[in-house]
């Protein structure tokens, strides 16, 4: 981000005259014109709009919404002026998924190796933890040694040499998404439904695979929480996506409690690692089986249900599944035998939050959970803020489950950061009450890929 304004020439000044310009008509109401989208989106990108200009450009562009024409352009001028791969290089069709983030949410580390072991040759660019949520990222980075962003030039070799190719969003690739997506994140304006969109979509047309299995979450702990406006976010993106020509589906998936149990950088990666030899963690892996299964048949319309679990149990028991998450680390710079051995950043100090009462677990506050784990450096309040890859929470119990007075709920798992405050979060979290409760699905829905979307312009 480029900061207060330095010296400014006429440049700069032009490209401030057209930014403020247009963030007030935007908040009269007025629809923007394609070719302005793509001025303002180039100028940030460019250096010459101060971040507070943008920011708030962002924030109207939050709260007014997009048309449908818009919300194109947006997308397109987000991808403009970066790389887009050559897939066609890669023998057999690749795909592509993403999801929109959540607390304990490690399907990607999952998926990617499962699908990519079953044969199916994965792309995924992924991004940074954006505010009490994860990102792929910052997990990836607690290995030491990995890559975690190729230049464009080695996304194909690598995904044709591996089969699976993970990496962080460069500038080559989707530059105004880059430029603006660590902006939003301390600026207010991740809880968008055409920002997301939009964000989301230019990352999927610079890849431009065969098959893409969006994954939408809904509960407290997703960016949009609202179960009919998460649905309103999947069809704005289906539609999205049918526009830039490429064929999605999708998932409705619960993020109402964390999704797994672990919650942190180095903890995720070894929450994967464990599904990974064939632990099937239950919620974590409940969305990952729909995902995998979606993924293969993004590319294999006529595979069955049945047929795609098989082939995906089949790579999971075998240890192909690890195998290949092995594989492509080590390709990406990671050390195997640190790898193998869970050589990954620990905390040195845990701390057990325990059950005030016996009774059943009714509720676990995602975001407070996710709050907890940024207190202890797990995620950033700033966007340049260092994290610690060790530090985070693990979660003891799931929603549904009997505990008894004194039992040990969760853990926080530090070095530093605010303890006392992570701890008060993690503490009112749990809800414990006197009657059963039945846990959520994982899936709410699947949106399949016949029924044409309409596109949904968001609005505030
Ligand atoms: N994931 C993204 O890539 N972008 C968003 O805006 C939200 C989630």
């Amino acid at each position: 981000m480029s900061g207060p304004a330095p010296a400014r020439g006429p440049r700069e000044a032009a490209a401030s005259a057209r930014v403020i310009g247009s963030t007030g008509r935007k908040r009269a109401g007025t629809v923007l014109e394609a070719e302005e989208i793509d001025g303002i989106v180039a100028d940030y990108v460019a250096g010459h709009v101060p971040d507070y200009q943008m920011a708030a450009w962002l924030a109207t562009v939050a709260c007014r919404g997009l048309s449908t024409a818009e919300l194109v352009a947006l997308t397109r001028a987000y991808a403009a002026g970066g790389g887009q791969l050559d897939l066609s290089r890669v023998d057999g069709p690749v795909v592509d998924k993403h999801s929109t983030g959540g607390v304990g949410d490690t399907t990607t580390l999952i998926v990617v190796p499962v699908v990519a072991a079953c044969g199916v040759p994965v792309a995924k660019m992924t991004g940074r933890a954006l505010g009490f949520t994860g990102g792929t990222l910052d997990k990836l980075e607690s290995i030491a040694g990995l890559r975690t962003t190729l230049p464009v030039e080695e996304i194909v070799p690598m995904l044709t040499s591996v089969g699976m190719v993970l990496t962080g969003q460069s500038a080559d690739l989707t530059p105004g998404d880059g430029a603006t997506y660590a902006l939003r994140d301390v600026t207010g304006t991740v809880e968008s439904i055409p920002l997301i969109a939009a964000s989301i979509i230019s990352k999927k047309v610079a890849v431009r695979a065969d098959g893409l299995v969006l994954d939408v979450k809904t509960g407290a702990g997703a960016l949009i929480q609202d179960r009919a406006r998460a649905a309103e976010l999947v069809r704005t993106m289906l539609g999205l996506a049918a526009e830039f020509g490429l064929s999605a589906r999708a998932v409705l998936s619960d993020m109402s409690q964390p999704l797994g149990p672990a919650v942190g950088n180095a903890l995720e990666i070894r929450q994967a690692l464990a599904v990974l030899r064939g632990e099937r963690i239950p919620g974590l892996w409940d969305l990952c089986a729909v995902v995998c299964r979606l993924m293969l048949q993004s590319v294999d319309p006529a595979l069955t249900d049945e047929q795609a679990r098989a082939r995906i149990d089949r790579v999971l028991d075998d240890g192909s599944a690890y195998e290949m998450f092995v594989r492509w680390a080590v390709a990406q710079g990671a050390d195997a035998a640190a790898l193998e051995a869970e050589r990954l950043p620990s905390a040195g100090r845990r701390l057990p939050v325990t059950a005030p009462e016996s009774g059943w677990v009714t509720g676990i506050e995602p975001r407070s959970v996710g709050q907890a784990s940024l207190m202890l450096g797990a995620g950033r309040l700033t966007y340049d803020a260092p994290l610690d890859h060790g530090a985070g929470v693990l979660l003891r119990h799931r929603v549904g489950d009997r505990v008894g007075k004194g039992d040990v709920l969760a853990e926080l798992c530090y070095d530093s950061g605010d303890v006392a405050r992570a701890r008060a979060l993690l503490e009112s979290a749990f809800r414990i009450g006197d009657t059963a409760v039945v846990a959520p699905p994982a899936v709410h829905e699947v949106f399949a890929p016949d029924a044409r979307p309409a596109l949904v312009p968001g609005a505030a």
